[in-house]
């Protein structure tokens, strides 16, 4: 896997790794909790999250529509994050940061409450054999992770070609309509001809003519802590 062909990547002043957290000592959870707002320009403006953001194309496209807001794509693929982040680099998108990370882990053990408007989910991994399926990104545990971040009425957006993780999609949001209402997916500004987001992954797709499946969870229900 080497998404840059040979070409060096500088990732300085938009990437971010683990070495840039705060140390994690078990005794005190609370001290590895770091706010993510903090690592932009402008860290009033709404703040959104994209988990697994492969070469940072939805990242790239939609920042660049909307300097208003603050991007964060996570992205556990060294490789895949170096690219990403130089890609953001080269454009000078002040509102766009790629932490090298996995992601679940650092919502869970480092964000703070009600931070994020939206997290992005778009082609995750199947995981297709059963063993493999508590590897998958969304579980009932980061469901329940997803709630404490988002901001009231804050979104998690799903997108996927593969049928058995919809269905994993739809059964967990119907386990989980006490904390999200499940709506409809609109188009992003990042997508263009007839497409949802217009990552990599979704060009691919549709060029083989793979149906697609979207929805919008919407954050609702008790709040957290
Ligand atoms: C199938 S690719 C999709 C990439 C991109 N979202 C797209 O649609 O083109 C899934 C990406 O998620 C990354 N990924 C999977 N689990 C992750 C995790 N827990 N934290 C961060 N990245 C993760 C993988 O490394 C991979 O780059």
């Amino acid at each position: 896997m080497n998404p840059s062909h040979g070409r060096d990547l500088v990732t300085a002043g938009y990437g971010l790794d683990r070495s840039d957290l705060p140390d994690y000592d078990l005794e005190r959870p609370e001290s590895g909790l770091v706010d993510p707002r903090e690592w932009f320009d402008a860290p009033d403006h709404p703040f959104e999250i994209e988990i697994g953001a492969g070469k940072g194309t939805f990242l790239v496209q939609q920042a660049m529509r909307r300097p208003e807001v603050n991007y964060l794509g996570i992205e556990w693929a060294r490789a895949y994050y170096r690219y990403a982040a130089d890609r953001v680099r080269r454009r000078e998108l002040h509102n766009v940061r790629v932490l090298h990370a996995d992601a679940t882990e650092f919502i869970r053990h480092r964000c703070p409450d009600a931070v994020a408007r939206v997290i992005h989910l778009y082609f995750s991994d199947p995981w297709p054999k059963k063993r493999h399926h508590k590897r998958r990104v969304l579980q009932s545990s980061t469901l329940d992770d997803f709630h404490r971040v988002l901001v009231a009425d804050g979104e998690l957006r799903l997108v996927t070609d593969h049928d058995d993780l919809w269905a994993w999609y739809e059964e967990l949001a119907a386990t989980h309509d006490h904390l999200f209402r499940r709506a409809p997916f609109a188009a992003r500004d990042s997508a263009s001809g007839g497409e949802l987001v217009g990552t990599n992954y979704e060009r691919k797709f549709k060029r083989e003519g793979r149906p697609l499946n979207a929805m919008t969870l919407i954050r609702t229900g008790r709040e957290s802590g």
